[in-house]
């Protein structure tokens, strides 16, 4: 089809130029002996200008047009285009095919429910704003092959069709035809493929990989999502760090143009969560956790002064909009982690105000106030728990809450640190049983060794989170390439012989061929391209998604299917 340019390239420099343009109807505007369009392609708006309407056929918006004509000079330039200094006269207008009234208006600004966009996904996509992010997602893509290229990786592809991956997570299962009653499942990560990989003398794997979770979804998380997934031989930690930094700071010098200061902060994750109530902190504001727990011992008050944690937030200048309601709420958020709740104690003309504080010593309530640097007008947010985590996540929530409310991030700005040495189990309340904090193959620090056996919920791994903005953007992990260590991992996950065999059996014979030490990690695409385009919608970022229901409102998936297709697979539907 005839095109010699792009709508939104054209510029003065092509005045008294003739071209032949393509594109859609963005608006239009009649006023009676002249009329113009405003023609769309992929690269913008160009303003169309018709002199003698009663010659052209009538158009509508989204049509579709190929249009000759001249470029010309405009008398008053639009401003706000960047093709707003010229103007195309139109000589002759050829309507390539009609469109129905859209549901919305294709425009960045659109107050359209998201159901809507997501089931004319397509017109959404026409939204320059949209375009733009799909261009952000695919420069992380291409940006991503060029710097692993340079650095000797080599592109391996996985199984979509296997075996469950240990990430944790439902897996998404696929009825086999040939065996039935046998169900593939499909990858959650390529966790294991990538490990074969550098069994497999590999040394330096990467990979784009598609991964299927089946989890209850959030704004930052998808049922099907994109991992940067990266492994490599012979590398310690630091220099595995190093090499996702260099990454890293490529994405954000070519697209956002910000130099990353490297190496990158690395924050334990002991402080990252005592400190911010989180495993990835926003540290680009305060309003940190502090630890009372000395003080509130020393109160009368039953819920603190027996509880092993007591922990509180300073938010400042709140007292006033700080209600009996508002507190309900935060507790209620509280309540969340298995908090009983939040307590707030004011400080108003000099003295504590609250329920609390007649509980508290004089003395008690002056070593608050100087420890806390406490002045007229903040609120103090008191909770208490037996459970480290729990007070650390209830808290950091009502921590994120007020950075929303009281609008404390500037946007466009970015904030990135490593969180390392995570706790290797996480303990399942009531037993002496744990779950891996990561995945059952992660190596549990050198130092840490000897606590398997004597203190295990104390072992710390050496595994690694990249978070930005407080988003979780990547982790990974140094992986065991020991029998004895692995198997003393199983044994404190409670799995046995038996388990062990069937989850992972074919997996553990390779490790009797010769493992090199080896270490990997992976980026989350979707989070790395909301980052750099600025939202906090996943969907944003994904071409056609799946809503929080985990249905794609435009296709309407997943839906039914014949009886015939479920007797192929020997699948019978359960009746509620
Ligand atoms: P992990 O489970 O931490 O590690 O996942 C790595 C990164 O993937 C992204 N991510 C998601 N993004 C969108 N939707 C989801 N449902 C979702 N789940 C995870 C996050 C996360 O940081 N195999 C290990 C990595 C390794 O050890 O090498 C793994 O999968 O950004």
């Amino acid at each position: 089809m005839e095109r010699t340019d792009y709508n939104g390239e054209l510029r003065a420099k092509d005045a008294g130029r003739e071209v032949t343009l393509v594109g859609w109807v963005s608006t239009r505007r009649n006023l009676g002996a002249i009329e113009f369009i405003d023609l769309r392609d992929n690269t913008g708006i160009v303003q169309l200008c018709v002199e003698d309407p009663s010659k052209v056929p009538d158009v509508r918006n989204e049509y579709v047009l190929q249009v000759k004509g001249a470029v010309r000079k405009k008398d008053v330039p639009n401003p706000k285009l960047p093709t707003g200094e010229i103007e195309v006269v139109v000589k002759e207008l050829k309507v390539i095919n009609k469109a129905d009234t859209t549901p919305f208006i294709i425009a960045d600004k659109t107050d359209a429910l998201e159901d809507t966009r997501l089931e004319y996904r397509y017109l959404d996509l026409r939204r320059p704003c949209m375009l733009n992010n799909l261009r952000t997602r695919a420069k992380i893509v291409r940006l991503t092959h060029e710097y692993l290229d340079a650095n000797r990786f080599l592109e391996v592809e996985t199984p979509i069709l296997d075996l469950a991956t240990p990430e944790g997570a439902r897996d998404y299962l696929v009825p086999s035809r040939l065996r039935h009653g046998c169900f593939y499942a499909l990858p959650q990560s390529p966790q294991l493929f990538k490990q074969l990989l550098m069994i497999g003398g590999i040394e330096r794997y990467y990979q784009i990989a598609r991964c299927f979770r089946d989890e209850d979804l959030r704004a930052d998380r998808q049922p099907e999502f994109t991992q940067i997934d990266v492994e490599m031989s012979f590398m310690d930690q630091d220099q595995v760090l190093t090499l996702a930094e260099g990454l890293l700071s490529r994405y954000f010098k070519e697209i956002v143009n910000v130099d990353i200061k490297l190496p990158l902060r690395r924050m334990n994750y002991w402080d990252a969560m005592d400190q911010y109530g989180s495993d990835k902190p926003d540290t680009r504001y305060g309003l940190k956790l502090n630890d009372l727990t000395e003080e509130f011992h020393a109160s009368s008050f039953e819920g603190f002064k027996n509880a092993r944690y007591v922990k509180g937030i300073l938010v400042p200048g709140v007292a006033a909009e700080t209600s009996r309601k508002k507190v309900d709420t935060l507790s209620l958020e509280a309540r969340k982690f298995n908090l009983k709740g939040v307590i707030a104690i004011k400080k108003i003309g000099g003295a504590l105000e609250g329920s609390v504080v007649k509980f508290l010593p004089e003395n008690v309530q002056a070593a608050l106030m100087q420890k806390l640097g406490w002045n007229d007008g903040d609120v103090l947010l008191v909770a208490s728990s037996d459970d480290r985590r729990d007070i650390d996540f209830g808290l950091g929530a009502i921590r994120t809450l007020y950075s929303k409310e009281l609008g404390l991030v500037k946007p466009g700005t970015y904030d990135l640190l490593w969180v390392v040495n995570f706790p290797m189990f996480d303990p399942i309340e009531g037993t002496n049983r744990f779950t891996a904090e990561h995945h059952p193959f992660t190596r549990p620090r050198d130092e840490d060794l000897p606590l398997l056996d004597t203190d295990p919920a104390s072992v710390l791994a050496y595994a690694y989170d990249i978070v930005i903005n407080g988003y979780e953007a990547g982790g990974g992990t140094l992986r065991i390439y020991d029998h004895d260590t692995q198997w003393k991992i199983f044994r404190l996950l409670g799995l046995s012989d038996e388990d062990v065999e069937r989850k992972f059996g074919w997996f553990l014979r390779a490790f009797q061929y010769g493992v090199p030490p080896h270490a990997g990690f992976a980026l989350g695409l979707e989070r790395l391209s909301m980052i750099l385009c600025g939202t906090d919608n996943i969907r944003d970022v994904v071409a056609f998604p799946k809503n929080l229901q985990a249905v794609d409102p435009m296709s309407k998936a997943p839906s039914t299917v014949s009886q015939e297709a479920l007797d192929t697979v020997g699948i019978e539907i359960k009746k509620e």
